[in-house]
């Protein structure tokens, strides 16, 4: 993230909070889009962050309307690691119905909208996790599931049109073996070192070979949420919470995400008021 410009040296924004869910309070004279009353969810990431706070002032392109099947809460957990996943499959990924789908780090805030996305694009979807969260990913839709304390998906013969690295570490060239001769590997997250494994050789490996090796920064926009919102409230995506902290907590609530655990997402709630959670 620090080479991708977030800051080499220390973090360029001080400002945190990304992901916000909320009704709208008011609106400029230009907004066309929104009107006071209306319940949107959206990212804040373009537009200076802010999204620890009980209100919020973005420009209206940050937000879409919210999906009208979940919570505030449940919409909070959404924009970014939900955008993230998609553009992650889609994008870089090019899924396809029918291919076998590998995600890594299934159970974290972008892994378990990865499984989801990818089962609702028709792929055969194998997701990798821990023994306490095999459950959670089974429930959630995969086909099969890995525990990563007991077998290295990387060592065990199978190999996969796509694999999905939301988090976790493999050498490349673990991942270059367990994909088949023209699959795809996306690194969305994970290690330092996965990371920059993937920067640095990916690109190389994608020009002399016939598979595809790369990274996928997010990009914020309303059209990939309107879409969100529709997998969801068809019933294909659901949002899953570990854990709610309420906004005087909010360092408490970073310190249990730094420790890279969480199973789904962590949200915010703002007790004052129950019409609004970031
Ligand atoms: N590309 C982008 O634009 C973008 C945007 C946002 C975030 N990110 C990055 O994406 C990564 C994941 O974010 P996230 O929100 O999904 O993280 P997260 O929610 O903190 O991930 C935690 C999950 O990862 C699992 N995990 C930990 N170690 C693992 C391993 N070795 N193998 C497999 N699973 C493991 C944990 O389960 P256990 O502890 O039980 O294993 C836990 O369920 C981070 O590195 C983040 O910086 C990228």
């Amino acid at each position: 993230m620090r080479l991708m410009g977030f800051g080499l040296l220390k973090p360029k924004n001080t400002i945190l909070g990304s992901d916000i869910a909320g009704r709208v309070e008011a609106v400029g004279r230009n907004v066309t889009q929104f009107q006071p009353g209306d319940e949107v969810f959206g990212n804040t990431a373009k537009y200076g962050f802010g999204g620890f706070a009980e209100y919020v002032s973005v420009p209206e392109n940050a937000v879409v309307l919210k999906p009208t099947t979940i919570s505030f809460e449940e919409a909070a957990a959404v924009p970014q690691a939900a955008v993230v996943a998609l553009q992650g499959l889609r994008d870089k990924g090019q899924i396809q119905k029918g291919q076998k789908v590998l995600i890594n780090g299934a159970s974290g805030g972008i892994g378990i909208f990865a499984v989801q996305i990818a089962k609702s694009s028709g792929a055969e979807v194998t997701a990798v996790c821990s023994t306490r969260n095999l459950d959670i990913v089974r429930s959630i839709g995969a086909d099969h599931v890995i525990d990563y304390t007991q077998e290295d998906f990387t060592r065990n013969g199978q190999q996969y049109d796509l694999i999905l690295a939301a988090n976790g570490y493999h050498s490349i060239s673990d991942y270059k073996r367990a994909l088949s001769p023209t699959g795809t590997y996306v690194t969305t997250g994970g290690s330092d070192a996965q990371m920059f494994q993937t920067m640095l050789l990916g690109p190389f490996i994608s020009r002399t070979g016939r598979q595809k090796m790369g990274n996928s920064a997010h990009k914020p926009n309303q059209k990939d949420l309107v879409l969100l919102k529709e997998l969801i409230e068809t019933g294909k995506v659901t949002p899953v919470i570990d854990r709610r902290f309420p906004l005087r907590d909010v360092a408490d609530a970073i310190r249990y995400l730094e420790a890279g655990h969480a199973q789904g997402k962590v949200v915010i709630t703002v007790e004052q008021n129950n019409n609004t959670s970031l």
